[in-house]
């Protein structure tokens, strides 16, 4: 799809379910399209390395069932980021993302994510390097701020120069990374949102496509954010309370939802998850993913609790999953509201 308007063109990014390590992997993306066709997933973060130096199959490796997909890249090499965001296309990704976000001491060493902000010259130089290499849309995801650089001003400068590199959908995690002294998942939590800052991004360059994130759970909340925003993107929420997910396509996208109930969708993965096993994967790397299906439903828990007590044991296969859904009752009404 070209080009055209706010956007970077390709896929919808009205609601988008955030790229998570070791969460949203091919099995729970997967899963999210069995409850969302609209939906637009990402992928785990690949660093530029690992895909280049690595066995890029394996990292690249995903079932066209969960388009519309975005590859997350971490790095900053400009010819590195670039041969990456061709292996995207080449893949059939819909989208290519770069992380700006990651506060990871790890991948600071590496000039990979939240660090790269203190760097808008280097960010604008990879992006525009991907864009040159790719028909695919390049966005970026980002925090609106580090330590030391955490003005309005600065995220303006940043914004800017990504911008004036070609890059026209940004995706802001609305509070800053600290990269000193504190953990990851702290900063998911300690560092205030500012959803404000976000919403004057929007407002200040309204050519820009703009998505929200951080903190956000209700589709109610969606709403009231998608008033001043483009998008939304859920992470936690998305994954702890996957069911959610089935009603974006009739609230968001004026859409039947794809299932009626969380037993149809889990039923309609089997297949995929016989034929995984069958890859030699084991049911656990699946069945994690699974464990917030029936989060709150009664019945819900000894399903989790089956699960957890039985899928790692060796040569679990889909009998698991069959036993553990005996224990949740099947409404017999639809659990879904229609479109
Ligand atoms: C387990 C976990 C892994 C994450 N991994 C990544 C990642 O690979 N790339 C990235 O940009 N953000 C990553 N994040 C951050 C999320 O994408 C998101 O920005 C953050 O969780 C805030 O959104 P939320 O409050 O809706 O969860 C991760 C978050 C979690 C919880």
């Amino acid at each position: 799809m070209a080009s055209s308007g706010n956007t970077s063109g390709g896929p919808s990014r009205r609601f988008c379910v955030a790229p998570m390590m070791d969460w949203t992997t091919s099995h729970y993306r997967y899963l999210a399209r069995q409850l969302s066709r609209h939906t637009l997933l990402y992928t785990e973060m690949v660093t530029t390395g690992a895909l280049i130096h690595g066995d890029t199959a394996r990292f690249l490796r995903h079932d066209e069932a969960e388009y519309p997909l975005s590859l997350q890249l971490g790095g900053s090499d400009p010819a590195e980021l670039a041969h990456c965001a061709k292996l995207a296309e080449k893949f059939g990704f819909d989208e290519v993302n770069l992380n700006v976000g990651c506060p990871s001491d790890r991948v600071q060493n590496n000039m990979i994510g939240a660090c790269l902000m203190g760097h808008p010259d280097k960010v604008a130089e990879g992006v525009h390097a991907m864009i040159e290499a790719t028909d695919l849309p390049v966005t970026v995801k980002h925090r609106i701020g580090i330590d030391g650089r955490e003005s309005w001003d600065d995220l303006c400068e940043f914004v800017e120069k990504v911008s004036e590199a070609g890059c026209r959908t940004f995706i802001v995690h609305a509070r800053i990374a600290i990269l000193e002294g504190l953990s990851p998942k702290e900063n998911r939590e300690v560092p205030p949102l500012k959803y404000d800052w976000v919403y004057r991004l929007k407002a200040k360059y309204p050519h820009l496509e703009i998505i929200i994130n951080g903190g956000i759970k209700t589709f109610e909340e969606c709403h009231e954010h998608l008033r001043h925003t483009d998008g939304v993107m859920l992470g936690r929420e998305a994954y702890h309370n996957p069911w959610l997910l089935a009603g974006v396509d009739p609230e968001f996208f004026g859409q039947a939802a794809p299932v009626q109930s969380r037993h149809q969708a889990l039923r309609a993965m089997l297949p995929f998850i016989q034929s995984e096993l069958e890859r030699g994967v084991f049911l656990t790397h699946m069945s994690r993913h699974l464990l917030g299906l029936f989060h709150g439903q009664p019945g819900g828990r000894q399903f989790r609790r089956y699960i957890s007590e039985n899928a790692h044991k060796s040569g679990a296969g889909l009998e698991v999953i069959e036993t553990a859904l005996e224990k949740v009752r099947e409404p017999a009404a639809p659990e879904i509201a229609e479109a």
